[in-house]
């Protein structure tokens, strides 16, 4: 199949959190399976193309939005055995501080992204059978075939998949999105109760008009559809829930997984974890944390933002760090308040808490070997990839129980012996609480930990069976199911 997949952002050019991964990993694993996948992402001011081998398709290529006027070029970046991904080249709207922005010209910087593939398309003769568009920056997508690309036959076949990586992000922009998307003319097809109230909302006409909907777990579909995790949208959901999927993301081992890390110290594997134990000296070491052994360490890498839940830890984690013979490593950064909070603990316990305020892939690779633990509080979590690298790891998830969380994190279970971490169900400080001191105690008996380090090692989320899930949804879209 001939597949073009659009997204904000692609790991290894530009990353800020899962998508990233996500839109490096499938295009990938689908090419590999024989698609003709063409990736198109932003070539934002911080691409760097090493390792690839980067060549220009199309340079000056005018483009009107309703009363702007932008010029663009594309560049294609090549790896062997992977996807091609396309670069849109437009400084005036790409060369800002971050990947996202406020600015009020944030819907026009992917609406030009997506304008940009579909021009591609036709000056390549490139035929799509499927558009797969992630999130709302790309969700306007399959309107705009339908619309402005109707007369086209390069897409009379084309099928669109979109793909809700986050519903907590919808793109709601004003009732000038209409002229900006170059659909002045199709104004009767947005949704006339928002236009009237001077909304668009880009993620909601993905939903109304793309063929399929997907998201990324199975429990996160079916929350989404209630209106505690919507975010106003599970109406349009409900409305569409025989369209609407939940697939897990995979993982690519070849990236995240202790035996072939690249970016780790020691590698090890299940049958020998002496290299665990020597990235954990590396990991506390670099944080600036002594090493005092058979202390547990918790890893914590993420965006510091509401949803991850950390504001939980604020009233336990002091008395816990008291309580307790535990170390805390944490990489991320976001919210002043959530920073502020770790900052805190860095002062107050400087034995036991490092922060590392930025963004390192390099760290988060350490931390996933090197850390005993790893926490995510979410409040709400689509899927979650770090609970999944922390299984391959050895490094026991805590996490709540939600969306992908759900799905890929089993509670331990003492009669069994089975299970893979802690998790809870109630979101709130006691349960984080008791989360945490659960995992203090399991890790307390050596056998039970290292029985619980090799269940997790043993799961298998790669994105070899992932992405036949995908083809299958794909098929059935282009076959018209
Ligand atoms: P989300 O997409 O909501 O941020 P995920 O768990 O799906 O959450 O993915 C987060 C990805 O981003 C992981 O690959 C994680 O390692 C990475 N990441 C998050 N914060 C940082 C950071 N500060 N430095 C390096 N990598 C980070
Ligand atoms: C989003 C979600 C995260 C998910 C990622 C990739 O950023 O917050 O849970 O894993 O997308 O799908």
């Amino acid at each position: 199949m001939n597949v073009l997949f659009v997204a904000s952002e692609v790991a290894r050019y530009a990353k800020t959190g899962g998508l990233g991964d996500v839109s490096a990993a499938l295009p990938m694993y689908l090419r590999r399976a024989g698609h003709d996948v063409r990736t198109f992402m932003p070539l934002y001011k911080t691409v760097d193309g090493k390792g690839a081998n980067v060549v220009p398709l199309l340079r000056d290529v005018e483009l009107r939005l309703g009363p702007h006027r932008y010029t663009f070029g594309v560049f294609v970046a090549e790896r062997p055995g992977d996807a091609p991904v396309h670069l849109v080249d437009c400084p005036a709207l790409y060369h800002r501080p971050g990947l996202y922005t406020g600015d009020p010209d944030e819907h026009l910087r992917f609406l030009v992204l997506c304008r940009a593939a579909l021009e591609v398309c036709q000056r390549t003769g490139f035929s799509p059978d499927v558009v797969h568009c992630n999130d709302w920056q790309a969700a306007l997508l399959p309107l705009i075939i339908q619309t402005r690309y109707r007369w086209d036959r390069l897409f009379e076949k084309t099928r669109t998949v979109l793909t809700i990586h986050n519903i907590g992000y919808q793109g709601t922009v004003g009732p000038h999105a209409v002229r900006d998307a170059g659909l002045a003319d199709s104004a009767n097809l947005f949704h006339q109760e928002q236009l009237k109230d001077g909304r668009v909302n880009f993620l909601l006409h993905g939903i109304l008009y793309a063929d399929a909907v997907t998201t990324v777990s199975p429990t996160y579909a079916r929350e989404i559809q209630t209106p505690e995790y919507g975010v106003g949208l599970d109406p349009f959901l409900r409305a569409r829930s025989s369209t609407v999927m939940g697939i897990l993301n995979g993982v690519d081992y070849d990236e995240w997984s202790p035996e072939k890390d690249k970016l780790i110290p020691h590698r090890y594997s299940a049958q020998d974890l002496s290299g665990k134990a020597r990235n954990k000296e590396e990991l506390l070491s670099k944080m600036g944390l002594p090493n005092v052994p058979g202390v547990p360490v918790i890893g914590i890498v993420s965006r510091l933002v509401g949803q991850k839940g950390f504001r939980l830890l604020e009233g336990v984690m002091p008395a816990l760090l008291r309580r307790h013979r535990v170390q805390l490593t944490v990489l991320g950064s976001g919210e002043r308040r959530l920073e502020r909070m770790f900052s805190a603990w860095v002062r107050g316990f400087p034995k036991q808490v490092a922060f590392y305020r930025g963004f390192s892939n390099e760290l988060a690779h350490l931390i996933e070997a090197g850390a005993d633990m790893f926490l995510m509080p979410s409040l709400y979590e689509p899927c979650g990839l770090n609970q999944m690298y922390s299984l391959k790891y050895g490094t026991v998830p805590i996490v709540h129980k939600t969306g992908g969380l759900a799905d890929t994190v089993k509670l331990w279970d003492p009669d069994t012996g089975q299970g893979t971490g802690v998790s809870f169900a109630n979101h709130d400080a006691r349960a984080v609480q008791w989360g945490i001191e659960a995992a203090l105690g399991l890790y307390a008996d050596r056998n039970v930990w290292r029985r619980l380090m090799h269940n997790g090692m043993s799961e298998d989320f790669s994105w070899e069976t992932q992405a036949k899930v995908y083809e299958r949804v794909y098929a059935r879209v282009v076959g018209g199911g």
